[in-house]
């Protein structure tokens, strides 16, 4: 967010420039399981983001110092691509803003994988934006679920991001960059939607508490369709498989009734 003395005007007639409705999402679409080498992966397009997730792992936690007996560690590395955006971001590695976003990613995860169950061991979560117009944490995190659906490794729900905002005094969701840059408020979520309970807030901005929970309500709305891409993608998924192996197994000739 940043306020500028030659703000564009991002509401006319009540649309935004992209001809949503304040409650609409942008247009999205999942594929689950697009990369042969990693233990699951995804490919999100939301809107104008191109967001690949991999998900390598359990594997021994290394180094050693790193794991921990009881559970395994998560470990999230997000990042923009040089050629995602018109800004910067070829030259130096990490920078303060990906390693936050990495950070508040992995502690999504560490409260829906049951890390638990794989004592000792490390889970790596990749997120690369190879094409970033706002909100590709929250995408990014939608992309990382179905990743993580897709490795096997158990959790407890299928997170979904999504981001609620302000401009003017209109509540938005779903912020594209322009509105991110221009808004007063932009605030990526990410929501367990079974128990709905919210692994990440984050505020750019100011919000009161009625114009939060009005965004939350739209969120939790636009929700609905954001798992059911999520879900569908798994499906699909699993259908392909069992088509494939369908085609491949041997044919069976039970033996001759005596
Ligand atoms: O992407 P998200 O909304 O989660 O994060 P942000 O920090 O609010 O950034 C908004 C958008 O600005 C990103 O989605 C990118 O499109 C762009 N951006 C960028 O290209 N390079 C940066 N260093 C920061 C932001």
């Amino acid at each position: 967010m940043s306020s500028s003395q030659d703000k564009p005007v991002l509401i006319v007639d009540g649309k935004r420039l992209d001809g949503r409705m304040p409650g609409d999402i942008r247009p999205a679409k999942i594929e689950a399981n697009v990369l042969k080498n990693a233990a699951g992966s995804a490919y999100i397009e939301w809107g104008n983001n191109k967001i690949l997730a991999a998900v390598y792992g359990p594997s021994e936690a290394l180094p050693k110092h790193t794991s921990n007996p009881e559970r395994a560690v998560i470990k999230c590395r997000y990042q923009m691509a040089p050629f995602s955006s018109l800004e910067e971001h070829g030259r130096s590695g990490p920078n303060r803003r990906s390693i936050e976003i990495s950070k508040v990613i992995k502690e999504v995860f560490e409260n829906v994988i049951i890390t638990e169950n794989f004592p000792g061991s490390e889970i790596n979560i990749f997120i690369e934006v190879l094409q970033g117009d706002g909100g590709t944490r929250a995408a990014g995190v939608t992309a990382a679920a179905v990743a993580v659906a897709t490795s096997g490794i158990p959790m407890t729900d299928l997170p979904y991001g999504v981001s609620i905002g302000k401009i003017g005094d209109l509540i938005v969701i779903d912020l594209n960059k322009i509105e991110d840059n221009y808004s007063d408020a932009d605030v990526p979520i990410v929501i367990s939607p079974r128990t709905g309970k919210i692994l990440l807030l984050q505020m750019d901005g100011d919000m009161t508490r009625e114009e939060i929970n009005k965004g939350m309500e739209m969120a939790a709305k636009a929700g609905e369709a954001i798992t059911k891409l999520q879900v569908d993608a798994l499906k699909k998924q699993y259908i392909e498989i069992s088509k494939k192996y369908k085609n491949e197994a041997p044919s069976f000739t039970p033996p001759a009734q005596k």
